[in-house]
């Protein structure tokens, strides 16, 4: 069969893309990259997000900010999202979150504004996709008492155990996985893979990081998704064109395209 991929979270106007940019998106489109999510991660990427977006038919993109990118936000850049989600090609706010790995960012700012952009994303009926790293308690504590199960979306890069998966799962949520779950070291991911219905799993490079193995540490890009799924594929013990057409599916009803 002809294989069909949706990279559903990439950085594709990283400046780690800046010398070969058009020729790589094109090459991984060609070589079977359907679609592809670009996400945002500040106030900077989510203003040139419809520009950026708008080169490639089969390019969709989101805005909102990332926890390490919070500081100095208002209330008139929420309004700004607001104004720059009505792109139709806009279609997810993310990645929004709480990411307690480094101590040098506010946990009270990063849970406010991770707040903030969970309303925003319920009012304009658009899916989230969330980043959770090393603050598993306060994030779910926080999608919870907000109602996270009427937004819904991606823990994109799922970096927490089985029982944390399955409180996601039930909310509604897809588990995003990527690179790591092709780690030796990425024993955790593989135990949630193995867990999760296959329905519910989205593949993502989060390109420019997190290349699988065997191209660990080097850049990655989209076209490295068949380690991922061959690795999904050999953990569920199914074929790997099972894998390409059911993720390819959950990805288009994850962000509702
Ligand atoms: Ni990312």
């Amino acid at each position: 069969m002809s294989v069909k991929i949706f990279d559903t979270h990439a950085h594709y106007d990283d400046e780690a893309f800046d010398e070969d940019r058009e020729e790589l998106i094109k090459a991984v489109h060609e070589a079977g990259v359907c679609k592809i999510v670009d996400i945002a991660c500040s106030m900077e990427t989510s203003k040139k997000m419809p520009e950026f977006i708008n080169d490639y038919d089969f390019m969709y993109g989101t805005v909102g900010v990332h926890p390490d990118d919070i500081y100095n936000l208002t209330d008139s850049d929420m309004d700004e999202l607001k104004e720059l989600s009505k792109n139709e090609k806009i279609i997810a706010i993310g990645e929004i979150g709480l990411d307690y790995h480094y101590d040098d960012i506010d946990k009270e700012l990063q849970k406010k504004w991770f707040e903030v952009q969970l309303e925003l994303a319920r009012e304009l009926k658009l899916p989230i996709s969330i980043h959770s790293r090393d603050a598993a308690k306060d994030t779910l504590d926080i999608m919870k008492a907000l109602h996270g199960e009427d937004i819904g979306g991606v823990m994109h890069c799922f970096g927490y155990g089985v029982e944390v998966a399955k409180q996601y799962l039930d909310m509604g949520y897809y588990i995003g996985v990527g690179g790591v779950v092709t780690f030796k070291n990425g024993r955790k991911l593989k135990e949630v893979v193995e867990y999760a219905p296959l329905d519910r799993i989205v593949i993502e490079t989060d390109c420019p990081y997190l290349s699988p193995v065997p191209f660990r540490g080097k850049r990655n890009d989209s076209g490295n998704l068949t380690y991922v799924v061959e690795e999904i594929a050999r953990l569920k013990g199914v074929d790997v064109d099972e894998v390409y057409e059911v993720t390819y599916a959950n990805a288009h009803k994850m962000y509702r395209i």
